[in-house]
């Protein structure tokens, strides 16, 4: 089969010849129609996440056909069309997940290629109302999104909520699916014509976080503060949002793009009695909840880009500057 390959650090994502992998106890073989990156796939290319092995197929994000299964007992799935959960043994409790927990596309060859093998466990119906394309795009980063706005952020159709960085993944996926609940919801951008997209999407307002006085902006546009944030740049203006934040409020972070959280005051924590909590992917349960929540709200995920698989390199180049509104996606048929 065809796969896109990365042999080490800041190596391009080249496509070769390699072997289909071979089908082991209670797993499932895919043939792939769409796939695609997040985040991760660029941190591992720059050598900046923890464990890295090459060589190794990368992405995490899949859909395809279910073409053959390790045992006759899972003969029901043959030919069903299917998503991929990403999340490779969560274990049993849901607080946390167990120290055996890994994300598909490394250190386990991923779905950059024309196939890839997961546990059967690792599978759900493709919602019908979903092209192969729209379902690759939401594994990895919906599944974040809705244990970050749901399990660990609790929200309600009654919080005023704040996504920053609406033009992220995981952020995009935070923010329909808050505005599915009916919450009132703001956003920032590093790009004007974004936060314009999201306010057509249901959003009441944004502003750009490039701007001095943001947070003061944000405070006054939301009349009073946020009683939900959800973060993942981090960094510097974390403490913007505990300035923003109103009592009782809660601030869940998954991510770390702008690097260390400097100067939090405690008083403005405890005295606010904030609850500032990290949140990393999702359980199997959250999966299918996920797709659930979508299928109920036939939420369609945003594509910002779709590629073929033998330009993988060129769509990961476009991570280099977040430009994009939505995933990248790649068709996985070489044809
Ligand atoms: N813990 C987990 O399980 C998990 C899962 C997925 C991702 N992550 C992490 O979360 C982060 C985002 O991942 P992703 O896949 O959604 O990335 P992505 O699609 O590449 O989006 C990154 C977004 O970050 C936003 N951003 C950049 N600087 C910002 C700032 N100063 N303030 C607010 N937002 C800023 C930008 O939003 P605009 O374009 O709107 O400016 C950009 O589009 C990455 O660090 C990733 O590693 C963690």
């Amino acid at each position: 089969m065809k796969a896109v390959i990365l042999e080490g650090v800041n190596q391009p994502l080249t496509i070769k010849e390699v072997s289909i992998p071979e089908v082991k106890e209670n797993q499932a073989l895919i043939k792939l129609k769409a796939s695609a990156f997040n985040h991760r796939d660029w941190w591992i290319q720059k050598g900046l996440y923890a464990g890295l092995k090459f060589p190794v197929i990368l992405g995490s994000d899949g859909a395809g056909v279910v073409v053959e299964v390790s045992n006759p007992k899972h003969n029901h799935w043959i030919n069903k069309e299917v998503i991929i959960n990403p999340s490779l043994e969560w274990g049993d409790n849901e607080r946390v997940q167990s120290a055996r927990y890994r994300i598909l596309g490394m250190p386990e060859d991923g779905t950059f290629a024309e196939y890839v093998v997961v546990p059967i466990q690792n599978i759900v119906e493709k919602p019908k109302y979903l092209s192969f394309e729209e379902a690759a795009a939401l594994p990895l980063a919906g599944l974040t999104a809705y244990r970050a706005l749901f399990t660990r952020g609790m929200a309600t159709a009654y919080d005023n909520v704040l996504i920053t960085g609406v033009g992220g993944g995981v952020a995009l996926f935070a923010f329909q699916m808050a505005v599915a609940i009916g919450a009132k919801v703001w956003v920032t951008s590093g790009k004007q014509e974004k936060i314009q997209k999201a306010i057509s999407m249901g959003a009441q307002n944004g502003v750009n976080y490039k701007e001095t006085d943001w947070a003061k902006n944000l405070k006054k546009l939301s009349y009073g503060g946020f009683d939900l944030i959800i973060d993942s740049a981090a960094g510097e203006s974390f403490k913007e949002l505990v300035e923003i934040a109103k009592p009782g409020g809660r601030i869940v972070f998954y991510g770390g793009t702008n690097g260390n959280i400097p100067e939090l005051l405690p008083a403005k924590i405890f005295w606010k009695q904030l609850d500032i909590k990290g949140s990393t992917m999702g359980s199997d349960k959250e999966f299918h909840q996920l797709i659930d929540f979508f299928t109920k709200h036939k939420i369609k995920p945003v594509i910002s880009e779709i590629y073929s698989l033998n330009n993988a390199e060129k769509a990961i180049r476009t991570m280099d500057e977040p430009n994009q509104f939505g995933k990248i996606v790649m068709k996985n048929e070489i044809s």
